[in-house]
């Protein structure tokens, strides 16, 4: 059987991770959440992994939940379904995350790409949460995360009326950081988690984890949090490396220590 989830790397640091069920546009059925959760904690506890890629095809960066599989579960399933761990495992994942998308990124597809910390799209990437369609609504984030990138107003358009917008409206929106033509979406956020690879990756995970839970707090606090993270990059080497580096005019060799 062909594998579902496909693995390269790391090279210079930077690990891709591509969705592979062709025959369902990627949808996201047990077997793939739990398949990338393991990849996941592969990829957080090698040293040499200092960012992930996750892409999907040229055709579908992942239409959503396995509606097949959904079918089968009654209120019990869905109560006692496992996919939430494995959605949870991604949201603790402490690297930086990148998402390449092309084609379809609907549903699950785009509640999994929203928990990127940086999107990039093909020309042909498409968003929405269609789950209206069939009569449920977004479950693993949809509803939360939509209205944090793009507003009240075009989430609940998406929501309610489950169409997609184009990739062009989702880098206007804000929901997506840049577009590039399909063939070179990897390798632009390929590149992008090389940049950020090259980096101090205490300083970066730092630097992620100030950002992404200052957004759910109120400003006192996430200026708080902000400036303990900055204060406990002191005692890091890689501190001293970067200050030493370019007092020095040399290039920093960051260790993660
Ligand atoms: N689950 C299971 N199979 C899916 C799927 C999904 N989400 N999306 C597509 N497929 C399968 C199709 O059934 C089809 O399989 P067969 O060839 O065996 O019939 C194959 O992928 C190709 O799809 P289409 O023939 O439909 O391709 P298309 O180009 O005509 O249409 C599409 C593409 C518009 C994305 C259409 O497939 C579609 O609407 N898919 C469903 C999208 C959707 O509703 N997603 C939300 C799911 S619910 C969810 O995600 C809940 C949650 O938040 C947790």
């Amino acid at each position: 059987m062909p594998q579902i989830l496909l693995s390269e790397g790391p090279n210079n640091g930077v690990r891709l991770l591509t969705l592979n069920r062709p025959e369902a546009l990627n949808a996201l059925n047990t077997a793939l959440l739990e398949a990338l959760s393991e990849q996941l904690d592969i990829a957080e506890t090698d040293p040499e992994t200092r960012a992930l890629v996750i892409t999907g095809s040229e055709r579908a960066f992942a239409a959503g939940a396995d509606i097949n599989e959904m079918a089968s579960r009654d209120v019990v399933g869905m109560l006692e379904d496992p996919r939430v761990q494995h959605w949870a495992r991604i949201d603790r994942f402490v690297k930086p995350l990148i998402i390449a998308v092309n084609g379809f990124c609907l549903g699950g597809g785009c509640e999994l790409a929203m928990r990127g910390d940086i999107l990039i799209a093909g020309t042909n990437a498409q968003f929405g949460q269609p789950e209206i369609n069939l009569g449920i609504m977004p479950g693993a984030g949809g509803t939360q995360r939509l209205v944090r990138a793009v507003g009240q107003s075009l989430a609940m358009q998406m929501v309610l009326t489950g169409e997609a917008i184009s990739a062009q409206r989702a880098l206007a929106a804000g929901l997506i950081t840049e577009i590039c033509q399909p063939e070179l979406t990897i390798e632009r956020a390929m590149a992008i988690a090389t940049t950020i690879a090259s980096k101090g990756p205490l300083a970066v995970q730092l630097a992620r984890e100030s950002v992404r839970r200052g957004a759910d707090m109120d400003l006192a606090a996430g200026l708080r949090f902000e400036r303990h993270a900055f204060t406990i990059l002191a005692a890091t080497e890689d501190r001293r490396e970067g200050l030493n580096a370019f007092r020095n005019k040399r290039k920093p060799q960051f260790s993660g220590r």
